[in-house]
């Protein structure tokens, strides 16, 4: 089984190469922020929880986050190769739920990949994408926000991976698929070493 942590800012490409490392591996692709919209679109309690504190850039509360990954990782286990974790965890205290939620099934972490993109081309990236994607948080004010908060809130989760051997880093700012490339050999490297 394999277990990925796709980690970056906002813009850097976590979903664009997880669906890619998804497809290749036969992973199930969990994306926090995914999940979160599809509340806001079906208009779930949760959903209006939540609304205005993506659409301010601000993150949604912990133990909400962890618990919908909770039921995610109960509806796959019987039948998956693994879960691909797209934008969780982005806190220190989701990282250490997720190592419980997967000890208590007897699994562990793979890998944690950090996609590094400089700040520039990741706010050109979103403004890109903000002319059609829709998203209330695709705008220069909240991306900004999105930033700010990444660095307070996401950042210290690298210490956390860095601390148990669990962290490696890719440049991801070439193309999608020489990007994809090089993550696939973290992957492999991880899995057998070499
Ligand atoms: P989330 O949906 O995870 O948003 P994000 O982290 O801000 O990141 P994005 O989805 O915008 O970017 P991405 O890294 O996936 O990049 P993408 O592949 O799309 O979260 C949204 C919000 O939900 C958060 O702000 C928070 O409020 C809340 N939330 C979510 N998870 C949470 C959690 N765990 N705890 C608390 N709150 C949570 O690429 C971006 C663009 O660039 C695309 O247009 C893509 O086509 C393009 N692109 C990608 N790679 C390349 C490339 N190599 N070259 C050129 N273009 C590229
Ligand atoms: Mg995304």
């Amino acid at each position: 089984m394999l277990n990925i942590v796709i980690f970056g800012a906002p813009g850097s490409g976590k979903g664009t190469q997880s669906k890619l490392i998804a497809e290749k591996y036969q992973l199930v692709h969990l994306s926090t922020g995914d999940m979160l919209r599809a509340e806001i679109a079906k208009g779930t309690e949760i959903g209006k929880k939540v609304d205005a504190l993506i659409s301010n850039g601000n993150y949604a509360p912990d133990n909400l986050i962890v618990s919908m990954i909770e039921q995610e990782i109960d509806a796959h286990k019987k039948n998956c190769n693994g879960f691909i974790f797209d934008g969780f965890p982005r806190t220190v205290a989701q990282a250490k739920a997720l190592d419980e939620l997967l000890e208590k099934h007897g699994k562990k972490l793979t890998v944690m990949i950090d996609l590094h993109v400089e700040e520039k081309l990741l706010i050109d990236r979103l403004l890109k994408r903000g002319l059609t994607s829709g998203r209330a948080d695709d705008n220069l004010e909240v991306i900004k926000k999105r930033l700010e908060v990444h660095k307070q809130k996401s950042l210290p989760v690298l210490d956390f991976y860095k601390k148990s051997g669990r962290y490696a880093s890719v440049q991801n700012s070439s193309t999608i698929e020489q990007n994809f490339e090089q993550i696939v050999h973290l992957i492999e490297f991880s899995i057998c070493g070499f």
